[in-house]
């Protein structure tokens, strides 16, 4: 029975990442008791999960790697729910796709929904992205893109952004194995995630951030972008395991925007920063709509709120601080249009 005030016991898997990190923090204050999965229990990295509130009563943290079936399994003891957030999201190029993004993200997947079988876990919530949506040549491009669309694994292939050809095998990979195994399963396919870190360093996506306010040598592309709030994405998670009648996969991405104006807009708000140089114009690319997900009754923050919040939580990090002899590069993973051969770090 459920005593007033306390939920059930669940996992998030990369507990200390960027989006699980929100969402655990969500779940410990409405009343869950959380298992989360780290990669080393003894990393400063991780540290900020056990200041959350209720931490100390609510949250165990356990030591598990997503190609570990073992440690998966013991993560998801007792629990009724899974949130599967963890995957690889590189900041940088990629050496070696196949070990280093394809094989934690669909391996991974399937060892966790397996885990999660066995384990007898109610519901499993999986972070996808529209990165596992957007890249659809067929798809027409005065069509809103929807929980239909799908990214073709060949085009991901073809121009090498071997992130989004991990996320869309992986959530291809999670839907068959439910399907087959009868597990209940929702996906949440997320857009560029923004706003404030918990964690001491900048994620992958906050990168891309940084970079439309600091601006650096590569040039971006004007296509639209789209961004969700962090702490939007936890609530659509949450929204997901909760009613009962989710299903499916849910776009989660509901302000498109093209950089000129995302530029323009954070230039109003902060008029000191340096800002891209470089924007080059290309062909625009469809719209996506999250419909499905507010009708099951999602709401989210003005994007004003999510970029102010956002370049609060930078500046008093010292992100967005001039960092001599280095030069800020866009990561490649959000380089749509060419075969990735830019140069890709924060050196
Ligand atoms: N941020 C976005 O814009 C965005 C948009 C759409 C979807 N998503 C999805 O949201 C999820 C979280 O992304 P994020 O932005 O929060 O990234 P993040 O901060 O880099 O978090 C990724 C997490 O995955 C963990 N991980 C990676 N490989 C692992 C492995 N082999 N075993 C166990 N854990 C592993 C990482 O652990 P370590 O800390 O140990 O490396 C980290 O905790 C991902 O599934 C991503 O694809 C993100």
């Amino acid at each position: 029975m459920e005593v007033a005030g306390q939920k059930g016991r669940v996992c998030v898997t990369g507990a200390g990442g960027y989006v699980a990190s929100w969402l655990v923090k969500l779940l410990l204050s409405n009343g869950y008791k959380v298992h989360g999965t780290v990669r080393d229990l003894s990393e400063e990295k991780n540290a900020h999960l056990r200041k959350l509130e209720k931490a100390s009563e609510n949250l165990q943290l356990f030591k598990a790697d997503l190609l570990d079936y073992d440690t998966l399994k013991a993560a998801f003891a007792g629990c009724e729910g899974v949130f599967h957030v963890a995957s690889p999201v590189p900041a940088t190029k990629v050496l070696d796709p196949e070990a280093k993004v394809i094989t934690p993200a669909v391996n991974g997947t399937l060892n966790v929904l397996q885990a999660c079988s066995e384990k007898k876990i109610k519901r499993v919530i999986v972070v996808s992205s529209i990165a596992a949506v957007l890249l659809n040549p067929r798809w027409p491009h005065d069509k809103l893109q929807d929980e239909e669309c799908w990214s073709s694994e060949e085009f991901c292939r073809m121009i090498e952004n071997w992130y989004f050809l991990s996320k869309t095998m992986a959530e291809r990979a999670a839907w068959k194995y439910a399907e087959k195994n009868g597990l209940d399963l929702v996906t949440v396919c997320p857009s560029v995630v923004v706003g404030p870190l918990l964690q001491p360093t900048a994620s992958t996506s906050s990168l891309f951030l940084i970079y439309a306010i600091k601006g650096g040598p590569e040039p971006m592309n004007n296509s639209l972008w789209n961004i969700v709030d962090v702490r939007d994405v936890a609530d659509a998670l949450l929204l997901a395991y909760e009613r009962p009648e989710a299903s499916g996969r849910y776009l989660c991405a509901p302000y498109p925007i093209t950089i000129r104006d995302l530029v323009d807009l954070l230039k109003g708000m902060y008029p000191n920063y340096g800002y891209p140089k470089n924007i080059i114009e290309v062909p625009p690319n469809p719209p996506l709509t999250s419909e499905k997900l507010k009708k099951l009754g999602w709401k989210c923050r003005p994007l004003e709120e999510t970029l102010n919040d956002a370049v609060e939580c930078y500046r008093e990090a010292g992100l967005l601080d001039e960092l001599e002899g280095r030069t800020f590069h866009f990561p490649p993973l959000f380089n749509l249009t060419a075969k990735t051969g830019t140069q890709v770090s924060v050196e």
